[in-house]
């Protein structure tokens, strides 16, 4: 089970990624070797958090998004299956 996570580790899209809970949600899944995809409005603190994720054994991609702008929101799906080939967890 372990070695099937390491091998096609799942991707994990974090809306409000970029403090509190969801910073701390991110860098449990990276801990793990998840494949991240960071979303908030602020590129450059999702930057900071994105290198934490990275430190830490995560890959991690940023994508700045609004939520409140559903195109945004489409967008963000799409770059993350683009990216990684599919979403496994949307949090
Ligand atoms: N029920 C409970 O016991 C409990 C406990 C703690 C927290 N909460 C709730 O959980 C939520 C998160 O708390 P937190 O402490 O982690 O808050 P926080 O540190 O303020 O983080 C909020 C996150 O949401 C992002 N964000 C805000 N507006 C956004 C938007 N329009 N589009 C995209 N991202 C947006 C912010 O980044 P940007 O500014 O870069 O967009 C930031 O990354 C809050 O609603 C809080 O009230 C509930």
């Amino acid at each position: 089970m372990r070695a099937a996570r390491k091998r096609n580790p799942p991707v994990v899209v974090i809306t409000g990624a970029s403090s509190g809970i969801g910073r701390a949600t991110a860098h449990r899944h990276a801990r793990r070797g998840a494949r991240l995809v960071l979303a908030s409005r602020s590129a450059s603190a999702l930057e900071v958090v994105a290198e934490e994720c990275r430190a830490a054994g995560g890959e991690a991609l940023v994508v700045p998004t609004d939520v409140t702008d559903e195109a945004a929101v489409q967008a963000l799906a799409a770059t993350a299956v683009a990216a990684f080939g599919r979403i496994d967890v949307w949090g």
